[in-house]
């Protein structure tokens, strides 16, 4: 599909080298995403690194003692995520022999790992063909197919999450959706989005009647 295919092509010039893009290991690039979902890149990447030097596999992880691993969470926030991820280690300990899962399933299972973060590690890991839906997508599905219904509706979440199911390049999950992601975080900016040098210009919807920055659209509340 077009629309695919210019964010690969999109992504391989443009994608920022992040060390958790170097790896299949899922436990690794769970370690990423949990701590990415209310934090930014920049913040983020220390504290990636000091996890993975402290438990470098999910059997550390599970072991450390949790104040602990809540020290070492010290200034990221949202202590509840440290907590849920070692709920999730003790249970991958438990019931999946230490060796952490990489598919969607089992992941949705595992405490603190919700939709978003399932699809990001099958698909990064594994490339089982998850389409991933976060902020980023959201904006940009909006913005290009110019739909005004709000993303945070019950309508608006079942069409947003049926289209990106549609997008998905199941050859490339994985690289498409690191790819949509990052094109959102880069390109498709919720402020000042760089419509000029936009590779999909031509075809987006939202541009083209002037409603960028009207898009998308949230309730409030
Ligand atoms: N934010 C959440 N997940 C990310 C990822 N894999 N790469 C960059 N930013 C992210």
């Amino acid at each position: 599909m077009a629309f695919s295919d210019d964010i690969i092509g999109w992504y391989a010039q443009n994608k920022r080298d992040l060390p958790w893009r170097h790896t299949k290991d899922p436990y690794v690039i769970w370690l990423s995403e949990v701590i990415l979902q209310q934090t930014r890149v920049e913040q983020g990447l220390p504290y990636f690194h000091r996890f993975l030097l402290h438990y470098p596999n999910v059997q550390a992880f599970a072991n450390a003692p949790e104040d602990e691993l809540l020290m070492h969470w010290q200034g990221l926030g949202y202590y509840s995520r440290a907590r849920n991820m070692h709920k999730a280690a003790r249970a991958v300990v438990a019931e999946h022999g230490g060796v952490f899962p990489s598919r969607y399933a089992d992941l949705i299972k595992l405490k603190g790992i919700g939709e978003y973060t399932a699809a990001a590690i099958a698909s990064f890991a594994a490339d089982e063909p998850k389409a991933v839906v976060d902020g980023n997508v959201f904006r940009l599905l909006a913005r290009y197919f110019g739909i005004d219904t709000p993303i945070n509706s019950t309508n608006g979440k079942k069409l947003f999450f049926q289209l990106a199911e549609e997008l998905l390049d199941t050859g490339h999950p994985g690289l498409y959706n690191q790819g949509v992601m990052e094109f959102g975080a880069l390109q498709c900016r919720p402020k000042n989005p760089r419509c000029g040098s936009c590779v999909l210009r031509l075809d987006c919807r939202a541009l083209k009647e002037g409603r960028v920055d009207q898009l998308p659209v949230k309730l409030k509340g």
